[in-house]
This record gives structure tokens, sequence and C-alpha cells, in this order.
């Protein structure tokens, strides 16, 4: 597509084909949504829950390249209660997922081989509600040595999405510059769009999801760290969405935005967003469940 912003997302369900064989057809829709975007080292597990409690319909994760999938192995987390994908031989999280987003998560998979996509489709079709392929992104947002993302530099063209909305029959999911609520009905009336998709106001403020107006971002901000500390998120990934809420709002040279450089763990974050109460509370309770 000429314009990178103005994308039809379009989704491959290996549900429809593998519920067909088991006689178990999953239908998605994709009409009347509000969207978490994917959103490289954002769209962990806390920030899709974050998203979701604020009021969106459908959360996708970060893009994973098939390549790190088909290095993990599946394993259940009783600890936190969530289906984790972990490299083998390591410790590292690659996805993290729980039941109470199966019903709305999106797993976003990078890739350019049917064989290593459908590989991965089966290693986790169970545990997602659908698998979005993405074959054709003009920009790298994932990069296999370390994540890279990447941001629109120039103003979204809702006018070229009318025109794929026009020219197709199946539900197209605009995006692009929705930063306020009342930018989902803005953008679905410019385009004719079945849903909505959002990611920088969302990254921003994950409350612009709420019809009820926008909470503060500081209020934000402690809902997440509160969340990172709940589903023992990758400390990068916390780190790094604190870092892109602090630079839009504030300053990072701040002293807060040097305080979150120096965080190496979920303690050290609740200590510095005074949250060593709640951090006491959950790591004793798992201490007490794995008695
Ligand atoms: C921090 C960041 C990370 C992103 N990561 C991904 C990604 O993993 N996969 C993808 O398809 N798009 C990614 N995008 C693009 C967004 O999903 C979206 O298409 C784009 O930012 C335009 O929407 P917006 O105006 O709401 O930000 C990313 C964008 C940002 C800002």
């Amino acid at each position: 597509m000429a314009n990178p912003r103005a994308r039809a997302v379009v989704s491959c369900h290996p549900h429809s084909e593998l519920a067909r064989r088991s006689s178990r057809r999953m239908e998605v829709d994709y009409r009347n949504k509000h969207i978490l975007a994917p959103m490289v080292r954002v769209g962990t597990l806390p920030f899709r829950l974050l998203a979701a409690d604020y009021g969106a319909d459908i959360t996708y994760g970060e893009e994973i390249i098939d390549h790190k999938m088909l290095k993990c192995v599946r394993r259940e987390n009783d600890l936190l209660g969530t289906t984790d994908f972990v490299e083998k031989g390591t410790n590292d999280v690659v996805f993290r997922t729980c039941p109470e987003e199966k019903s709305r998560v999106v797993f976003q998979m990078g890739t350019s081989n049917a064989v290593r996509a459908l590989t991965v489709a089966q290693m986790l079709h169970e545990d997602v509600m659908a698998i979005d392929i993405n074959m054709g992104c003009p920009r790298s947002f994932s990069l296999s040595g370390g994540m890279v993302a990447d941001r629109p530099r120039y103003p979204a063209q809702w006018s070229e999405i009318a025109a794929v909305a026009d020219a197709l029959s199946i539900p197209v999911i605009a995006n692009g510059d929705v930063f306020e609520y009342e930018d989902f009905g803005r953008i679905k009336q410019a385009t004719g769009a079945a849903s909505v998709m959002v990611a920088r106001g969302a990254m921003w403020n994950a409350s612009v999801f709420s019809a009820a107006g926008k909470s503060s971002w500081e209020q934000v901000k402690r809902e997440y760290v509160r969340k990172c500390i709940l589903w023992d998120n990758d400390i990068k990934s916390s780190k790094h969405t604190l870092k892109e809420m602090i630079v839009h709002h504030s300053c990072f040279e701040f002293p807060e935005g040097r305080a979150v450089i120096k965080c190496s763990s979920n303690a050290d974050l609740a200590r510095l967003y005074g949250e060593e109460e709640y951090y006491k509370t959950v790591t004793e309770y798992r201490r007490e469940t794995t008695r």
C-alpha cells in the first residue's frame, strides 16, 4: 500500500482452519470495535489488560517474529495464572497471556514464510483469539537482534483509508492519529471503516478508550506500574513504556526519568512509585500459594 499509515489490518485466523477440522469454528467479529494497536515493547500483558480495563474491545500484542517463537516452549505459569512462551534454555518470556484476555487478544506475528507461520500458529492458537500475520509491513517494527520501534512521522491520511474501506467488503480497521475518545467516532465517520485502532494515543494515556473521559496520565501510569508488578512484566518493557509516557507528558531528563532508567526490577519500580505495600502483598501472596 502506498501510504503505510492507511493500512487495512487483515488478520489471518488459523482458528478458522484448525477449528474447521475439529468442527469447532470460531468467528471473530471485527465490527464496531475499539482496538489497541500492536506496539513493540509496549503491548505486553499488563498494558493490554490496562487498555481493556479502560474499554478496549480487542488488544493486539507487540509484533513477535516467527523465528523467536520457534525457539520457545509453552509453559503454564501456575504462580501467575498465565501461559508463557519461554525461550528454551532461558527464563526469557517472549509472550505471556492469561485466560482473562483470551477472548480479545490478538497475537501479531512477523513472518515471511508460510510454514514457519503455521508452525507458530499451531503452538499458540488455543491461547489467543486471533493471529495477525504481518508479512507486508513496509517498516521494521521488530528486528531479530533487539526490538526497534519505528513510528509515524506524517499526519495520517484518513481519506486513503476511506478509499480502501469503500473498495472492500471485509471489515476494515482504520488507524492513525486517534488521540481522544471523540477521534474514534471522527475517523469512523471520515473513513467508513468498521473499527478503529489506536497506538500512540493509548501508549501516552491508555484511558483514551474510556467513554467517560480520560483519567490523568499520572493515575494511568500508577495503574500500569501495579499491573507490571502483578503480572511480573519484563522490566525492559515496563521501563520502555514508562519512558514513552514520561517523554510525552513531561521530560525524561527530570528526576523521574533518570530514576526509571536506574530501575532493574519490579521491586525497584515499586519503590520509585510508592507501591511497596502493593509489591509486598503480591509477593507474599505468591509465596503463600507455592507453599
Ligand atoms: C511504539 C510503537 C510500536 C509499534 N509497534 C508496531 C508493531 O509491533 N506492529 C505493527 O504492525 N505496528 C506497530 N506500530 C504501528 C502502530 O500499530 C500504528 O499503526 C501507528 O503507530 C499509527 O497509529 P497511531 O497514529 O495511533 O500511533 C508501532 C507504533 C508505535 C508508536
